[in-house]
């Protein structure tokens, strides 16, 4: 079995009297697509947060790369390796897409030119960066705010990339899209995994998505592990009953 490069145990989270997260445990390996499933206010989120460093855990242990990291913000868990895509993607709609790739990192000239930023540099490296990903389709040019949703969050993961990541965690990459703009952020995902990086997405589209493209599917239920399944072996029925918890639901239908 492959080691994991992320690795979480026993995490628990409260927000004042709210208990976002008990006990939860969760590892991420290189090469892999992990679902992350749950019921609205399961702890999905809350979990990514905890490991791009937003919240700070009340307890647990988080290793990365087989050591035991103490994670205290989010600028330093992406220095070492862990990127996060957000629904809202942060994205400048005024600017076309080798902008946003490079927002807030221009890549400069050389002394002599004032350090001016480098526009052919940057397309340079867009189109290389796109290309590697199978985006070439997507214009260097366009503003991004004419762009579709599927086009806006693929610029989004691939400005992830651009910080040559070991981690990148998904929190809804979905949500907005529509079934072909969900299959080509499905198209990304994997291959962003046979690249060796360790994805994670959080996903409500069970059916379609979680099962045509993810590894391993864990679930959450009410802030605490409830069911992991390789994405192979499982239906769909499967796994929503486990978000909702099935039995007690047929029983309680009973
Ligand atoms: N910053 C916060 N302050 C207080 N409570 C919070 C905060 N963030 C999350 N919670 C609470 O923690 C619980 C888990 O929320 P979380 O956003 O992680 O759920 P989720 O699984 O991402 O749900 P959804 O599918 O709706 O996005 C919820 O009860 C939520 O209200
Ligand atoms: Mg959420």
């Amino acid at each position: 079995m492959t080691q994991p490069i992320l690795s979480l145990r026993g995490i628990t989270k409260h927000f004042g009297g709210v208990k976002a997260l008990t006990d939860v445990s969760l590892d991420l390996e290189p090469g892999k697509v992990v679902a992350l499933v749950g019921d609205n206010g399961a702890g999905k989120s809350t979990l990514v947060k905890v490991m791009s460093g937003v919240h700070r855990p009340d307890s647990g242990t988080y290793q990365f790369e087989g050591r035991e990291v103490a994670v205290s913000n989010p600028a330093e868990v992406a220095d070492m390796g862990v990127q996060t895509v957000y629904q809202d993607l942060a994205l400048c709609d005024n600017l076309d897409a080798v902008q946003n790739l490079f927002l807030g990192r221009e890549l400069t000239g050389p002394w002599y030119t004032g350090y001016r930023v480098s526009r052919a540099a940057a397309e340079r490296r867009a189109k290389e960066v796109l290309k590697r990903l199978r985006l070439d389709s997507i214009s260097l040019t366009r503003n991004v705010g004419a762009m579709s949703g599927g086009q806006r969050q693929n610029i989004a993961i691939a400005r992830s990339i651009l910080w040559e990541p070991k981690v990148v965690l998904l929190d809804e990459p979905t949500a907005a899209l529509s079934h072909s703009a969900a299959e080509q952020v499905g198209d990304l995902v994997r291959e962003l995994a046979s690249h060796g990086l360790a994805v994670l997405v959080i996903s409500h589209d069970i059916h379609h998505f979680v099962l045509d493209n993810t590894d391993r599917i864990e679930v959450l239920r009410l802030g605490r592990n409830a069911a992991s399944f390789n994405s192979r072996d499982v239906t769909g029925e499967q796994v929503v009953n486990a978000m909702v918890g099935g039995n007690e639901a047929v029983n309680m239908a009973g």
